[in-house]
């Protein structure tokens, strides 16, 4: 069964993204796919609760895209996660209601792989800076997909954001059309 994806994008200044706009390009319109862009939606930041898990209950994997600002997400997805996944809906004992669905953490980053590194400028790899995401997927009984990353947004000619854009459509591809293969073993 292919998996309806909800691509949940975060991105405060859309006009000036190349990278973000690359990706929003290249997965618009894919059979499956609602995208739902936070900030055109909330621009006062008044999240409709109600709304927002009624979507996350018609999708099967979320998919969260942003790009990384201060090593996590844009202001508006905090406030998303703080107030969308609620006790007793996400986590608590009767908060099972995204239970099994899968989650992607879709990023991009100015820093390059190499500052990602034991030995680059941020020390650590770019999963340890999404653990409070994996965590987060967790607690709410969420499958944990590896996150689609695009390090060094600003060495990015044309022709690679084509490529990343390309890539990522292959991955959304893969959530939808074969969800357990594009699984990180051992997480649940
Ligand atoms: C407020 C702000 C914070 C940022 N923080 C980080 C960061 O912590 N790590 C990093 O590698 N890049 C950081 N960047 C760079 C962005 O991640 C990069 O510009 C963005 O991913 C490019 O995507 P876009 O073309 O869609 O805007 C930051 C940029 C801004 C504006």
């Amino acid at each position: 069964m292919p998996q309806r994806i909800l691509l949940i994008l975060a991105h405060p200044a859309q006009r000036r993204s190349r990278v973000n706009a690359a990706l929003r390009a290249a997965a618009a319109e894919l059979e499956g796919t609602t995208l739902h862009d936070l900030y055109e939606a909330y621009p006062d930041f008044m999240i409709d609760v109600d709304r927002e898990q009624a979507l996350l209950l018609e999708h099967d994997t979320v998919v969260f895209q942003h790009p990384l600002y201060w090593y996590s997400c844009p202001a508006i997805l905090k406030e998303w996660l703080d107030l969308v996944l609620e006790h007793g809906f996400a986590y608590g004992r009767a908060g099972t209601k995204l239970s099994g669905k899968g989650w992607m953490t879709a990023i991009s980053t100015g820093g390059t792989g190499h500052a990602y590194s034991p030995d680059g400028l941020n020390r650590h790899s770019i999963h340890d800076f999404l653990r409070p995401f994996e965590a987060t997927a967790r607690l709410c009984h969420m499958r944990w997909h590896p996150p689609f990353v695009v390090h060094g947004t600003h060495l990015l000619d044309g022709a690679a954001l084509a490529r990343q854009g390309a890539a990522y459509r292959q991955r959304l591809l893969a959530l939808r059309d074969e969800p357990e293969l594009a699984a990180a073993p051992g997480h649940r």
